[in-house]
């Protein structure tokens, strides 16, 4: 149950209540420090990642308007075409930048050069696609980037250093170490794809699907590895204050 209001964002609606009973029941997450708040979402072309992700970054930034965000917009999207002209916003091949900067944060926070733990998000849109990328142009390069991105996974949390990112396919290969297993919010959109859904879930909760069919915006969200939901993202109702949050949390 809902312990502690402050730290919660609503993801979407419940899936089951929305087309069962036609109720719009929010379901929400915890994104303190006392969980692992790292966000994977996955899904085919076209399934609402990109779409999603924008609503869930003006959360992130409403709930805290001390964040602070980097983008990594790897393929540079309309869906963010909003977000060009802010300073903390990476474009297709400047997304390493972000992760550099993200990264140089949390050594420092590690090392005790810097104490604040004000909440600081990287963003990354078709993080994998990115690195498959990189792996074709520089296999060590990409290798180190896969290795912070582990480790931002692994120690980030008490850091308040976040990792939120979208791929079509997460391979275990691209997570290394293991590093796949800290993403506490995964959400899988749009139609069933059961390789996918074997990637990141046992077998018993893949069950519990049934004969579901989630469409654009729909689907599967797994909450610390163990809580499992059936999801809608809503349509936004107002695109301006979204984008305004988004803006300033990748400018201030
Ligand atoms: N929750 C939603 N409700 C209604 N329409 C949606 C929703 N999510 C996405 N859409 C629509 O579906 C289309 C595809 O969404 P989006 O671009 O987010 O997909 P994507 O998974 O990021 O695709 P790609 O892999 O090609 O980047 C968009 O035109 C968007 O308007
Ligand atoms: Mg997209």
């Amino acid at each position: 149950m809902m312990k502690n209001c402050d730290d919660k964002i609503t993801l979407g609606c419940s899936f089951d209540c929305w087309y069962g009973y036609g109720i719009k029941q929010p379901v929400s997450v915890d994104i303190s420090v006392k969980t692992n708040s790292h966000i994977l979402i996955c899904g085919m072309s076209g399934s609402g990642k990109s779409f999603c992700e924008n609503i869930l970054f003006a959360k992130l930034a409403e709930k805290r308007p001390d964040s602070e965000c980097y983008f990594a917009d790897y393929k540079q999207e309309d869906n963010f075409h909003y977000l060009r002209g802010c300073s903390r916003y990476f474009p297709y091949k400047r997304t390493l930048e972000a992760l550099d900067s993200v990264y140089g944060i949390l050594q420092k926070r590690q090392s005790g050069e810097d104490e604040s733990r004000k909440p600081v998000t990287l963003i990354w849109d078709e993080y994998v696609a990115n690195i498959l990328a990189l792996q074709n142009e520089d296999k060590k390069k990409a290798a180190t980037v896969m290795n912070r991105v582990s480790e931002i996974l692994m120690i980030g949390r008490s850091l308040a250093v976040r990792f939120f990112c979208s791929c079509q396919r997460p391979d275990a290969s691209v997570f290394p170490s293991g590093s796949r297993l800290n993403y506490g919010i995964i959400m899988v959109l749009g139609a069933p794809i059961q390789s996918i859904y074997e990637m990141l879930m046992p077998t018993e909760y893949i069950s519990r699907i049934e004969d579901r069919e989630f469409r654009t915006g729909e689907g599967v969200l797994l909450l610390q590895g163990s809580e499992l939901h059936f999801i809608k993202v809503p349509m936004v109702r107002d695109v301006e204050r979204m984008q305004e949050l988004c803006i300033r949390a990748l400018t201030e």
